[in-house]
């Protein structure tokens, strides 16, 4: 693995010598086999207290905040796109992360899009994926989520999406679904209107739709808008004065781009391929749009800060810019549970 994986000056540890390797070589490098490997064995794992409280003791970190009326152990969230189903649930808390985000998920099961859809770009800490929402549908994750035997002693958000099959001009209705079938287990509701990958989605960060769709899922409980970095700061102040005018808990900022800048030479390669570029070539972008955001509103509208934190100084940053919470997806990927620890650790301080 290459310098953009690891921190600079810092001894690889464990996780960047033999586990990362040993997980990217499984299914012949095929990095959605090895993500579903990963999932099943985390899925065992939270069927097992006692390797769940081994995890918890060597990975949760305090640094309690509230944040919209929510209780948080520590700012550091498992992104959405994940742990799709819930699959895995136990095991996040465990790995150290002080909420977890599910989903995106849609009112109905679909398969998502032709693989291979999933690509790691290793030399430039990215990764590209267009996998369209693939997911059980929401029925089946309510199911799951009735069946959970204890706690997770996090906040759980739901991340809800708009089915494939349902055309834009209904979304509101196929968004409603879903969070009527789920509203009794989220402690959050993340409304996706910012991925790259079901075709005319992003529209829906307009403001009319947006509007529709946020009177729509008015309730008691917190509701956020997941926003994209490739939005103008002019769509972004229109977005975020819907948010205040509809009583949007906050913003989630951001989803993957459709850019390509910040790729390493060896990753051109795979430029080429369609979807949400995520992880490093995202932190400078990430960081504006939170800090946007955060002035625009006067921080009246707290922020989850996501996008290309590879390193625990990636998220303080995020914080320092306006963040109040921030979530993680390729920085875990490349960099494993002790990203998590080691930037609660720094959060905390
Ligand atoms: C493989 C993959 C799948 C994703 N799926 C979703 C999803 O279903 N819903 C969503 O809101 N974001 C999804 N995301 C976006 C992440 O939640 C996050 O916003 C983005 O990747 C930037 O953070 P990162 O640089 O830490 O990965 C996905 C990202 C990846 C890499």
């Amino acid at each position: 693995m290459t310098a953009p994986t690891t921190t600079p000056g810092a001894a690889p540890g464990l996780f960047d010598r033999v586990v990362r390797p040993a997980l990217f070589r499984i299914g012949g490098g095929d990095a959605e086999t090895a993500h579903e490997w990963t999932l099943r064995r985390l899925a065992g794992i939270s069927r097992r207290p006692a390797l769940l409280a081994a995890l918890r003791a060597r990975y949760a970190v305090a640094a309690p905040r509230t944040v919209f009326g929510l209780d948080f152990p520590n700012p550091v969230g498992l992104a959405a796109g994940m742990d799709k189903d819930g699959r895995a649930l136990p095991a996040w808390p465990a790995l150290g992360f002080g909420f977890v985000e599910v989903g995106t998920v849609t009112a109905h099961a679909q398969p998502g899009n032709p693989r291979p859809r999933l690509f790691r770009l290793p030399d430039s800490g990215a990764v590209i994926n267009r996998m369209g929402f693939n997911n059980a549908g929401a029925a089946a994750l309510a199911a799951r989520l009735a069946a959970l035997d204890r706690p997770l002693g996090v906040p759980l958000g739901i991340s809800l999406g708009k089915s494939k099959v349902t055309p834009i001009d209904q979304a509101v209705e196929d968004y409603l679904a879903s969070y009527r079938a789920l509203y009794a287990y989220g402690d959050y509701f993340a409304v996706n209107v910012s991925s790259p990958n079901t075709p005319g989605l992003r529209s829906l960060q307009d403001r009319s739709h947006l509007d529709a769709l946020l009177t729509a899922l008015a309730g008691e409980k917190p509701v956020l808008v997941k926003i994209a970095p490739d939005l103008t700061d002019a769509a972004i102040a229109e977005l975020l004065e819907v948010c205040l005018d509809r009583g949007a808990a906050g913003v989630i900022a951001t989803n993957t781009t459709l850019g390509r800048d910040g790729l390493a030479p060896a990753d051109l390669p795979r430029a080429g391929e369609a979807g949400g570029l995520s992880g490093r070539p995202l932190t400078a972008r990430a960081r504006q749009v939170v800090s946007f955001v955060h002035a625009e509103t006067g921080g009246r509208l707290p922020v989850i800060g996501v996008g290309g934190i590879l390193d625990p100084a990636d998220g303080t940053a995020l914080l320092d810019a306006g963040a109040s919470l921030v979530q993680l997806y390729t920085g875990f990927v490349y960099r494993g549970p002790g990203l998590v620890r080691g930037l609660a650790r720094a959060a905390r301080n």
